[in-house]
C-alpha cells in the first residue's frame, strides 16, 4: 500500500548515465539512462513489440535498441526504427515517467501524469548544499517499507541492534517526546544528557568521556525519513555539537522489498576524506544490522498472514503508529479523490539547527 501522486527517488543521479538502469519501483518496471545532451529519461521497461524488458537491448545512437527484434526507441518513447521494414507502427509507443535531478538525487512521478508538479519535490537540500558533507549509500531491503518507517520512528531500537555502533543503554532509557505537525510530519525526539559515547560516537567526537547527545526521528508520508543528530562532550557548548542530518529516503520496489537510499549529512571536518570512509564502514555495518531483523520480521508476518503490525503496543511505539496513521491518511485521500497530491512540509530548519528543538507536549 502506497500512494501515487508524490515524487518517489529512482537513485542517485549519479548512477544514471549513457547506459540503461533497470528499477523496479512501486511494482512498476522503470529503465532510466541520459541522453547525449544530458537528459534523464525514464520509460518503461517493456518493448511494446512482444513485452520483453528494454533494460535486456542497449543504448544505440542516443536510442534504446530492444534486444530480442532491435526495434529502436528514441528519448520520447517513439519507435524510430523497425529492421527490414520502412514503415513505423503507431502503436509502438513506450510509456514515458517524469523525472527530475534534484539535490543529487533522480525523482519520479509515478502517478497521475497531469499532477506531476515540481514544486512538490521534497527539500534535501543537505545532499549539495554548501556546509554540509554527505556520505551516501544503498541497501536493497526484502521489507515493507512501512516497517523500515516503524523502525527509524523508533530507534530505542539502537541499545539492542546497534550496540556495536551507536548504541547503548542511554538511548533506550531516555524518554521521547512526540509531535506531528501539519498533519504530515511525525517528530519523535529523545534527548541523552551526560552519556557514555557509543563506539560510533567516541570516533566522530575523538572523546572518550561523558557527551551529551540528542536525536530526533522525523518522519513524513511516503517514505521521507530523518534522523536529527547531535553530539557533544560534556562542558562544551550545544552551539558547537557535530550534527548529523541522516536521511532515510524509502522508495517501495514490490510489497515486500524497498529501495534504502540514505545519506549522512555532517556539518564537521567537511573535507576530512578519511572520516567520510570510516563513517561509511560504520553506517553501512549498523543498517546492515536493521536489515538482519526488518528481513526477518517481514518474513515472519507474512508467515502469520498479519498484514500489519501486531498490536501489543507498548509506549516506544507512539511514534510508529503516528507515522503509520499518516500515511494512511494521504493513502486514504488518494483513493476518495483521485486528484490529490502530497504537498511536503521541512523536515528540519537549517537555522534552527544548533538550539534545542522545542520540546512539545506528548
Ligand atoms: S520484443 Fe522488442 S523488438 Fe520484439
Ligand atoms: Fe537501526
Amino acid at each position: 500500500m502506497w500512494p501515487k501522486n508524490c515524487w518517489y527517488i529512482a537513485g542517485f543521479a549519479q548512477e544514471v548515465g549513457q547506459k540503461l538502469l533497470a528499477r523496479k519501483l512501486l511494482n512498476q518496471a522503470v529503465i532510466l539512462w541520459r541522453t547525449a545532451e544530458n537528459k534523464l529519461v525514464a520509460m518503461e521497461d517493456r518493448c511494446p513489440h512482444r513485452l520483453v524488458p528494454l533494460s535486456m537491448g542497449e543504448l544505440v545512437e542516443d536510442q534504446v535498441q530492444c534486444g530480442y527484434h532491435g526495434l529502436r526507441f528514441n528519448a520520447q518513447g517513439a519507435c524510430t526504427h523497425v529492421p527490414g521494414q520502412d514503415n513505423l507502427p503507431k502503436a509502438a509507443q513506450v510509456k514515458l515517467f517524469r523525472v527530475v535531478e534534484r539535490h543529487a538525487l533522480v525523482w519520479i512521478w509515478l502517478g497521475a501524469a497531469e499532477l506531476a508538479d515540481e514544486s512538490l519535490i521534497p527539500d534535501m537540500h543537505w545532499l549539495d548544499a554548501p556546509g554540509w558533507t554527505p556520505t551516501t549509500g544503498y541497501h536493497h531491503m526484502k521489507a515493507d517499507y512501512r516497517l523500515l518507517t516503524d523502525n527509524l520512528l523508533d530507534l530505542s531500537h539502537e541499545t539492542y541492534v546497534h550496540r556495536e555502533t551507536i548504541g547503548n543503554s542511554a538511548v533506550a532509557d531516555s524518554p521521547v517526546v512526540t509531535s506531528v505537525e501539519g498533519g504530515l510530519i511525525v517528530r519523535a525526539h529523545r534527548e541523552m544528557p551526560n552519556i557514555d559515547p557509543p563506539p560510533f560516537f567516541s570516533l566522530m567526537l575523538n572523546h572518550t568521556g561523558k557527551i551529551n547527545r540528542w536525536q530526533i526521528a522525523v518522519f513524513m508520508p511516503p517514505g521521507m525519513n530523518m534522523t536529527d543528530v547531535g553530539a557533544h562532550p560534556v562542558g562544551t557548548d550545544r552551539e558547537k555539537a557535530a550534527i548529523f542530518r541522516v536521511l532515510h529516503l524509502l522508495t517501495p520496489e514490490t510489497e515486500h522489498s524497498t529501495h534504502y537510499f540514505w545519506a549522512v549529512c555532517r556539518n564537521f571536518r567537511l573535507d576530512d576524506a578519511p572520516l567520510g570512509e570510516g563513517l561509511k564502514k560504520a553506517i553501512i555495518h549498523t543498517f546492515d544490522e536493521d536489515q538482519r531483523i526488518l528481513e526477518v520480521q517481514d518474513r515472519c508476518l507474512q508467515e502469520e498472514g498479519m498484514p500489519s503490525i501486531p498490536q501489543a503496543a507498548v509506549k516506544v511505539d507512539i511514534a510508529p503508529v503516528q507515522g503509520r496513521r499518516l500515511l494512511n491518511d494521504v493513502i486514504k485521500r488518494e483513493q476518495e479523490n483521485p486528484s490529490a497530491v502530497i504537498r511536503p512540509l521541512l523536515m528540519a530548519d537549517d537555522a534552527k539547527v544548533a538550539q534545542p528543538p522545542a520540546m512539545a507536549a506528548e
